[in-house]
């Protein structure tokens, strides 16, 4: 694509980082994730963050850590990435899809609450597009009814609600380092969270199963492989010194679409604040209604975009959990006209305004 959906923003220093750990003999287990980690937990306020292979892969540990497995129901936004429903399946648990409110786009507390059964145990609230979701509502809920909380903060780095970066909410934070986050080490997650004991039992699932004490062939419980190398705790660092300046640059691209696109009829222009704390932005998703128009018009012209999301209800994978006679209205129709846009830390005024150009031509 001659303007790609999403790009890595990865300057000279990043990259030396990464060259420096290839320079040394430690180049697994060593003091970059202790850094990354530090780093981490100091940005989202939290006592513990652990880094791991993926975003993923944190969700999956995470709902191990919480205990939740077989016979426990989670809820969850069908309007969102497959990772977290993927995540409660490999936990054994049931996922059950809860439709999303029509501004936010994020998990509706109302319908929450409807969904909540005596075999719910946590509510996996995603904050999608790098919008907090309502989390008052979403805790208190938790709280009536003895549940957890996960946030899925993957899309999210450095959001708040009233006055706390995502990720410190809930029991605990899942982030992802993927390439067309803010923030990239190629591949990985992190999870993030108040509770030592959830801490180390992450700590201990990501390395095979070994508990801090236990030698290299001890093996306390049934973990994974889910370790980050490295070279991309590395990159992880070096990219978070940089996170101010990365959010700042990603906030003026989203303004600058606002204004390219602002007046043109049929496109609704994505929230770009909240009352009750700030969105970071991830990705820049307009709702309109030809979309499946437009999107054909941008990719003839080398222009990358997404139909982000479709409904997790409708994957086969999911037929036999979708819904409990719920109405997904708001997701069915936001599936229907949600387009993502190139949106990417260094995107050109003149590339915003390519892109643009092709609305007002189609
Ligand atoms: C909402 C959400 N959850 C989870 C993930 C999974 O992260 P990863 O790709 O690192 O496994 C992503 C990332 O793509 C995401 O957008």
């Amino acid at each position: 694509m001659r303007i790609p959906l999403s790009a890595p923003d990865i300057v000279e220093s990043d990259i030396e980082s990464v060259v420096e750990v290839l320079r040394t003999p430690r180049i697994s287990l060593g003091p970059k994730l202790e850094e990354f980690e530090a780093a981490f937990a100091r940005y989202v306020d939290v006592p513990h963050a652990v880094a791991l292979s993926s975003g993923t892969a944190g969700l999956h540990l995470g709902l191990l850590a919480l205990g939740i497995g077989e016979g426990d129901e989670v809820i969850l936004p069908s309007f969102t990435f497959i990772a977290a429903a993927n995540a409660v399946l490999h936990a054994r648990a049931t996922p059950v899809f809860v439709d999303v409110e029509a501004r936010s786009l994020n998990l509706d507390p109302e319908k929450v609450e409807r969904a909540v059964t005596p075999r719910t145990r946590a509510i996996l609230a995603v904050h999608t597009f790098g919008v907090p979701a309502e989390m008052a509502p979403l805790l208190a809920i938790a709280q009536k009814h003895g549940l957890r909380v996960i946030e899925d903060a993957c899309e999210a780095i450095g959001a708040e609600y009233r006055g706390q970066r995502v990720g410190g909410l809930g029991d605990l934070g899942v982030f992802a380092f993927y390439p067309n986050k803010p923030i990239t080490t190629g591949e990985g997650g992190m999870v993030t969270t108040r509770d030592t004991r959830v801490a180390g039992a992450i700590r201990a699932l990501r390395n095979q199963g070994r508990r801090p004490d236990d030698g290299w062939l001890d093996h306390s419980l049934l973990g994974y492989n889910f370790r980050i190398s490295e070279m991309n705790c590395a990159l992880g660092l070096a990219q978070m010194r940089r996170i101010d300046e990365i959010l700042a640059l990603r906030a003026a691209a989203a303004a600058r679409y606002a204004e390219e696109l602002r007046g043109i009829a049929n496109v609704t222009l994505p929230l770009d604040s909240i009352e009750n704390g700030k969105l970071s932005w991830f990705v820049y998703v307009v709702r309109v209604a030809n979309r499946d128009a437009i999107a054909r018009a941008l990719i003839e012209r080398g222009i990358g975009c997404g139909k982000y999301f479709a409904p997790l209800h409708r994957q086969p994978l999911f037929a036999p959990y979708s819904n409990r006679g719920d109405d997904f209205s708001v997701t069915e129709r936001a599936s229907e006209q949600t387009l993502a846009l190139p949106f990417f830390t260094r995107i050109a005024a003149h590339q915003i305004a390519e892109v643009c150009r092709s609305f007002h031509d189609s």
